[in-house]
């Protein structure tokens, strides 16, 4: 039964990706623009893959830039499909380590919008009546996998494009998630990119064009404990992308963290600088 089933998404997956494929390259396909939380919309994402990142034991890392506004006007599907298609290659092909998805912001104005892209300018995802400037995001997806060879590295965005043969043998898939993943972005009026090494890990990164709701519903906001500020932090954590998020988040509160890295580097700390506040661990 449940074989039945997983091979009947496999399918789906794949039905749904050629129409999407098919929608693109005839131009069919037309993105909305609605305000949208980024933060639901990454942590949707990330819930999509986390029982197979789960299964292999893989960490699943976030952060997210406290400069990205509330809601921000896009087309909330077609981004979560982007994050969804860099995150589910991430977590196939690492065997162990972590999986780390970064969104960070880049506030620019028209005349800053690279040459290919003028004219798109007023094509931005809605109108802008209040006059928020476009802001670019930059999305990163970094993981500690398999890793691709620098000279299939241009290739992989072409549809139906995997490293080699023995990728479709070992993982599966056919190899049209970065080429649909490609023209959304492009369809945002952003770029897609990868740098990578054999062995160490890839890190697939793109951008979008988008503005910040003028009038954000701000019952979701995360508002910044103001109590924390000036408090020093001791962060007891192994992994170090972790404690790079938790010192970043609570540096954006005003906090004054330190990390270590195991009980032994805590004790020896505190016995050095007795005097914090409170401590993660
Ligand atoms: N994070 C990654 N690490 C190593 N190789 C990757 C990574 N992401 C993509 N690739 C390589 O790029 C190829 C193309 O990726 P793409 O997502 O387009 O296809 P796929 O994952 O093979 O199949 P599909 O997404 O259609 O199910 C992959 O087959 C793989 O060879
Ligand atoms: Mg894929």
């Amino acid at each position: 039964m449940e074989t039945i089933r997983s091979s009947s998404d496999a399918l789906l997956t794949i039905i749904n990706d050629i129409l999407d494929f098919s929608k693109i390259e005839s131009g069919k396909l037309e993105l909305e623009s609605y305000p949208l939380n980024l933060r639901n919309c990454v942590e949707e994402s990330l819930d999509f893959i986390a029982s197979q990142a789960v299964t292999k034991k893989i960490e699943l890392l976030y952060w997210l830039d406290p400069q990205i506004p509330d809601e921000i006007v896009g087309d909330v599907t077609r981004l979560r499909q982007i994050l969804i298609n860099l995150l589910n290659n991430a977590v196939k092909f690492t065997s162990q380590g972590e999986v780390f998805l970064s969104a960070t912001v880049e506030k620019i104005t028209p005349q800053e919008i690279p040459d290919h892209q003028l004219g798109l300018a007023e094509a931005l995802p809605a109108p802008n009546p209040q006059g928020s400037s476009p802001l670019q995001l930059r999305f990163a997806v970094k993981d500690t996998g398999i890793g691709i060879p620098r000279d299939r590295l241009q290739r992989l965005f072409q549809s139906f494009s995997q490293v080699d043969s023995s990728i479709t043998r070992k993982y599966g898939g056919t190899g049209l998630g970065l080429a649909i993943s490609k023209h959304l972005c492009e369809m945002m009026q952003g770029t897609i990119g990868v740098e990578s090494q054999v062995g160490q890990g890839s890190t697939f990164w793109f951008t979008i064009l988008t503005h910040a709701t003028p009038d954000p519903d701000t019952s979701e906001s995360v508002i910044p404990p103001l109590e924390l500020a000036g408090k020093r932090l001791l962060i007891v954590d192994a992994n170090t992308t972790n404690c790079q998020i938790l010192t970043l988040q609570t540096q954006s509160w005003g906090m004054f963290p330190q990390s270590v890295h195991s009980g032994t580097e805590a004790l020896e700390q505190l016995s050095q600088q007795p005097d914090f506040d409170l401590s993660i661990v």
